[in-house]
């Protein structure tokens, strides 16, 4: 069987102010198989939340795909036609969104908002749509879902109003959960309570989950496996236990550091000491380079290919592996 999301050396830019086009994606590749839970880690501006977008192409309007391939159970998503991508989207793969604008309506009701993707796919209106939002509601743990579906998005805390939209991404039976960032605007004590309700959504639906954060350790209580972004590329994919144990990747390593120095409470913001290139302004050279404690000569003249490491990890650095690029 294919892994259920799989995205190649995918490359996406956007217009560049004074014409042309400026790369901000430029060698994501990341392999889900059904079933699993995959994290996507990586500072902000790394790429996580383009990469999620881009497995339902959703990517913004004035982005282009210029490079890469993007699969959803083997099916292509880029040349797929909005038809079908309509189904995929809520149908095969629920979302929780990043960005407000894609959050609650906050003039409708939740149970209206709850039960969207059930009306488009599955066709669920009237009273089976009322008795659905119910189920739901409760399934995210709500404990008066009736109250919840009758209220407007301001109403509910911050805590209600992520498990209302967790509901949403699973009214249409979704195979694949995607979370981005779901948990960055909650205090520690309801971030804890997301990510286990998370946790029992998964198990109790077979879901397939790819969890994006910043946060290594958060992401570390959920899943089995980690990619780890960095400037617009994978740097490297590994089991969770191999990665926290043995992390390869000198970024990864800089990440679980820092994560020790800011205690294990999810929610801070662990720091690197540098700062994440622009997007597109890269150089030749490893993306890392100019942040990395081990950089040489070689590192600053070609970029490292992401290579096999042993252990079904895949790493790019040229400490981890001896294979370059071709081309550079
Ligand atoms: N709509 C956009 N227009 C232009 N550039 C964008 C847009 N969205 C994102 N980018 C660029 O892509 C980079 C990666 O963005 P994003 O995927 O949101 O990162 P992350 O989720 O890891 O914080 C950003 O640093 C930004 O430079
Ligand atoms: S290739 Fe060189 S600069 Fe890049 S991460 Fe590895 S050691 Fe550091
Ligand atoms: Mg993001």
């Amino acid at each position: 069987m294919p892994p259920i999301i799989e995205v190649e050396g995918l490359v996406v830019a956007f217009p560049k102010p004074g014409g042309g086009m400026r790369a901000v994606l430029d060698g994501v590749t990341l392999a889900v198989e059904a079933g699993e839970a995959m994290g996507l880690v990586g500072e902000s501006g790394c790429g996580k939340s383009l990469t999620a977008l881009a497995t339902v192409r959703l990517l913004p309007q004035t982005a282009r795909v210029v490079g890469g391939s993007v699969r959803l159970g083997g099916e292509d998503v880029l040349g797929a036609e909005e038809k079908r991508l309509c189904e995929l989207r809520g149908g095969v793969v629920g979302f929780v969104f990043q960005e407000p604008s894609r959050a609650l309506n906050p003039v409708r009701s939740v149970g209206s908002q709850v039960t969207e993707a059930a009306r488009l796919h599955l066709g669920v209106r009237g009273a089976a749509a009322t008795a659905l939002a119910g189920r739901l509601l409760a399934e995210v743990g709500l404990d008066e879902p009736d109250r919840v579906a009758h209220a407007y998005p301001h109403q509910l805390s911050g805590g209600e109003r992520q498990r209302v939209l967790l509901a949403s991404a699973l009214a249409a039976g979704p195979r694949v959960l995607i979370a981005d960032e779901p948990t960055s605007a909650l205090d520690t004590v309801s971030q804890q309570r997301l990510v286990e309700l998370i946790r029992r959504l998964r198990e109790s639906r077979g879901l397939t989950l790819l969890f994006v954060s910043h946060d290594l350790a958060l992401v570390g209580r959920l899943v089995e496996r980690v990619t780890v972004l960095y400037a617009g590329e994978t740097v490297e994919v590994a089991g969770r236990d191999a990665l926290f144990a043995d992390p390869r990747h000198p970024y990864t390593q800089a990440l679980l550091q820092a994560r020790l120095e800011s205690g294990d409470a999810p929610g801070l913001f662990p720091t690197v000491p540098g700062a994440v290139p622009r997007a597109g302004e890269w150089g030749t050279g490893c993306r890392f380079a100019p942040r990395c404690p081990h950089a040489w000569e070689r590192c600053r003249g070609a970029r490292p290919a992401l290579a096999p490491a042993g252990d079904g990890r895949t790493v790019r650095c040229f400490l981890a592996s001896d294979e370059e690029e071709p081309g550079g």
